[in-house]
C-alpha cells in the first residue's frame, strides 16, 4: 500500500510523539524535555529524550532515534507502512483507500515487474536442470546428498553456460533491456553487449516472506572462484532486510530460528527436518534481519562454521541479538565445519544433540574470552576472570546471574565469591559497556577512510546547523547545493530542506524523515537532525565554524567534479574558478 507524502504528513502531525511514546514507556518530563530509560536497550540512567518542539527522539545511549513513525516501527516491529495505518487509526483519521501517487506507482509497477522476471527465470533454470543441459547440475546436488523433494522444495537451478540463453528468455516475453538489467538478471558490456548475469551455475532462488522470488545465489560445481554470485541490490532484493529460507522457516513448529552461515546449510537443515534454519544472504548479519526475526520467534541459535572467521561472525550477531533483546544460543558444530558437514557425518540426530546443548552467547563469549588469555600467567588470568565478570554483569535477571556465576566459577576454576563481588562491582559502575568491544580486533582506519570519515562528519554537522539555524539558509544558497553533498542521504536530506525553506519558509524536520521507509535511513536521517553540538559557542566563533564546513564540503565536490571532467575545458575552467571562489568564501552569521 502506498500512501502520498501529504497523506503522511497528516499523520504525523496528528500524533504528538510525546503523547505517543508517553503511552508506551514511562516518560519524565521537566520543562521542555521528556526523559526515560531508553526502551531500546538497557541503562540505568535515563538518556532517551523526546522533543516536542522538533517532533523527534533520540537516545544518546544507544543512538537510536527518529519520529513517530519510527518509533513504532523499532518498538512494535512495525514496518512503516503497518506504523502509518496505526497511528491513522490511533488519531481517528481515515486513509484514503489505495491511494498512490504517480511516482509510488512507478516504484511499485517496476518492483512487480521484478518479481515477475525473476519467478520467469526461477522457473526457466529449474526446468534447465531437469533437461539434458542440466545434467551436470542435478549430479552435483544429488551428490552432496539432496532428494528431489528438496531440490523442487527449495526451486534449485541450473544456468546454462551460454552467454545470453536467459536474456533472449525473457526478451521473447516482452521484457526490455533496461528492465532486464535492473532486475540484475543481464549486465550490459560495451564490447559484448547484453549478457547473462549468471552463467553454468547451480541456482539458489532467495525468496522473501510473501514467497516471491526477489534475487537469486548462483554456486559454481567445484573448486572455483567466485563461489557464490548473488543477485546485486535491486528495487526489490535488500540483503539487508532478508533471510534466506524465512519463507518456510516463519511457518515451522520448532523452537527458534536457527541461523546458518550459507544457503547449503540452511537445505541442508531442512532436509534433516530442522526447518527452522535461515541464513544470511552472503553479508554478516544485520540489525534488520534480527528484527525481522523478532516477529516470529523469542530465540535464536546460531550454527556458523567453526573455523575462526565463523566464530568472529557469530560474536558479533550475539552482539547485535543482545541489544536487541533476541536471546540466543550457540550451536558447536566440532570438529565440523558447518551445519551441512555435521549432518552428513552424524545425520540429524547429531544435530538434534548439538542444539539440545547449545550454549549461552554469554557462555560460549566466555570460552572465546578464556582462550584469548594465558591462564597459567597470573596477570592475564586476572584480566581474563574481570572480563568475565564484566560480561556476566550485563545479565539483567538476577537469578539467571546468579546461575552464571555458579557456571562460570566452576568451570574456570574461579572462587565463586570473588567472581560474585566482580560482577556486582561491574553492574553498579556499567564498566562493562565500555569494554563491549574486547573482541574485536582494533583495526585501524587507512588515511583515505579517515578523510572519508571526516568529510561525512562535516556534511552531517553542516546539515545540524541548518536545521538549527534556518536563517542561514539564506546565506548559503547561493554557495552550495544538495549535490555538493556526497552521501546519498544526506544529499536528500539538503535536497528537501531547500525545498520545504523555499516552499514554506520554514523548517519541519520530522516531516523529512517520512520520506524514508526502512528503519536504518529513519535511524540516519534522524541521527543529523539530533546532533547534539554546542550551539553555546560565541557569535563571532560561528561564522568561522560555518564557513569552514562550508568549504571543506565545497572543495571536495569542486575535486571531485574537476576529476570526472576531465578532458571538458570550458568546464574544467568553470570549476578552477569555482574553486577559487570557494576559497576565499567567508560566511557571516
Ligand atoms: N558467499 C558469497 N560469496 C562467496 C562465498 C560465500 O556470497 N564468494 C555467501 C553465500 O551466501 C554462502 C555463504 O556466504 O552460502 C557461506 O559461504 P560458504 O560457507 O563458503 O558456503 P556454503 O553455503 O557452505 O557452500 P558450500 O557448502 O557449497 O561450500
Ligand atoms: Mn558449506
Amino acid at each position: 500500500m502506498y500512501y502520498a507524502d501529504e497523506v503522511i504528513e497528516e499523520v504525523r502531525s496528528r500524533n504528538d510523539i510525546v503523547d505517543v511514546i508517553g503511552s508506551y514507556i514511562n516518560l519524565k518530563h521537566k520543562g521542555n524535555s521528556h526523559t526515560a530509560c531508553c526502551p531500546f536497550h538497557h541503562e540505568k540512567t535515563p538518556s532517551f529524550h523526546v522533543s516536542r518542539e522538533k517532533q523527534m527522539y533520540h537516545c544518546f545511549g544507544c543512538g537510536v532515534g527518529g519520529n513517530v513513525f519510527t518509533f513504532l516501527m523499532e518498538h512494535e516491529n512495525f514496518t512503516f507502512p503497518e506504523a502509518l495505518e496505526a497511528l491513522a487509526e490511533r488519531a481517528g483519521y481515515d486513509l484514503p483507500k489505495q491511494e498512490m501517487s504517480a511516482q509510488a506507482k512507478k516504484q511499485a509497477d517496476a518492483r512487480s515487474k521484478i518479481k515477475d522476471m525473476n519467478k520467469l527465470s526461477a522457473a526457466y533454470f529449474h526446468y534447465l536442470l531437469k533437461t539434458e543441459h542440466g545434467e551436470k547440475a542435478l549430479r552435483y546436488l544429488k551428490n552432496r546428498g539432496l532428494s528431489d523433494e528438496t531440490i523442487t522444495k527449495f526451486g534449485l537451478g541450473y544456468s546454462d553456460v551460454y552467454s545470453d540463453d536467459l536474456f533472449k528468455y525473457l526478451k521473447s516475453k516482452g521484457y526490455k533491456d533496461d528492465e532486464l538489467k535492473d532486475a540484475g538478471l543481464v549486465k550490459f558490456d560495451e564490447k559484448y553487449g547484453f549478457s547473462d548475469c549468471f552463467k553454468n551455475r547451480v541456482m539458489f532462488p532467495i525468496i522473501d516472506m510473501n514467497n516471491r522470488v526477489i534475487g537469486f545465489g548462483g554456486r559454481v560445481m567445484g573448486d572455483y572462484k567466485p563461489k557464490y554470485l548473488n543477485t546485486q541490490d535491486t528495487l526489490v532484493f535488500d540483503k539487508s532486510r532478508n533471510l534466506y529460507g524465512l519463507n518456510l522457516a516463519k511457518k515451522s513448529r520448532r523452537k527458534g530460528i536457527i541461523f546458518c552461515e550459507g544457503y547449503m546449510d540452511v537445505i541442508s537443515m531442512h532436509q534433516a527436518g530442522f526447518d527452522n534454519a535461515v541464513a544470511s544472504l552472503g553479508t554478516a548479519l544485520t540489525v534488520g534481519q534480527v528484527n525481522l526475526v523478532k516477529r516470529f520467534t523469542d530465540r535464536a541459535y546460531l550454527a556458523y562454521d567453526s573455523d575462526d572467521a565463523g566464530t568472529k561472525a557469530a560474536l558479533r550477531a550475539l552482539e547485535i541479538m543482545r541489544e536487541f533483546e533476541l536471546p540466543a544460543r550457540v550451536i558447536s558444530l566440532k570438529p565440523y565445519k558447518d551445519p551441512d558437514e555435521l549432518i552428513q557425518a552424524e545425520g540429524p540426530e547429531g544435530m538434534e544433540k548439538r542444539i539440545d546443548e547449545a550454549k549461552s552467547g554469554i557462555m560460549f563469549e566466555i570460552e572465546i574470552l578464556a582462550h584469548n588469555y594465558n591462564q597459567e600467567d597470573p596477570q592475564e588470568r586476572t584480566e581474563f576472570q574481570q572480563e568475565a565478570a564484566k560480561r556476566l554483569s550485563l545479565i539483567t535477571d538476577p537469578m539467571e546471574r546468579k546461575n552464571y556465576v555458579d557456571s562460570v566459577a566452576k568451570q574456570y576454576d574461579i572462587d565463586k565469591d570473588s567472581l560474585k563481588e566482580a560482577v556486582t562491582h561491574y553492574g553498579i559502575t556499567g564498566a562493562a559497556k565500555v569494554d563491549a568491544s574486547v573482541f574485536q580486533e582494533k583495526k585501524r582506519k587507512s588515511p583515505e577512510e579517515e578523510k572519508e570519515q571526516q568529510m561525512l562528519k562535516s556534511e552531517r554537522l553542516l546539515i545540524s546547523w541548518m536545521i538549527n539555524e534556518p536563517s542561514l539558509f539564506d546565506k548559503l544558497q547561493s554557495e552550495i547545493s544538495p549535490d555538493d553533498f556526497f552521501e546519498p542521504v544526506y544529499h536528500d536530506v539538503v535536497q528537501a530542506l531547500f525545498e520545504q525553506y523555499q516552499r514554506d519558509g520554514k523548517l519541519v524536520p520530522a516531516s523529512i524523515i517520512n520520506h524514508y521507509q526502512s528503519k536504518e535511513e529513519h535511524e540516519k536521517v534522524s541521527a543529523i537532525m539530533q546532533q547534539d553540538f554546542d550551539m553555546e559557542i560565541p557569535d563571532g566563533e560561528k561564522s568561522k565554524v560555518i564557513t569552514d564546513l562550508v568549504k571543506t564540503i565545497k572543495l571536495r565536490s569542486i575535486e571531485h567534479q574537476m576529476k570526472i571532467t576531465k578532458g571538458d575545458l570550458v568546464k574544467q575552467n568553470e570549476l578552477i574558478t569555482a574553486k577559487i571562489h570557494a576559497g576565499k568564501l567567508v560566511i557571516k552569521i
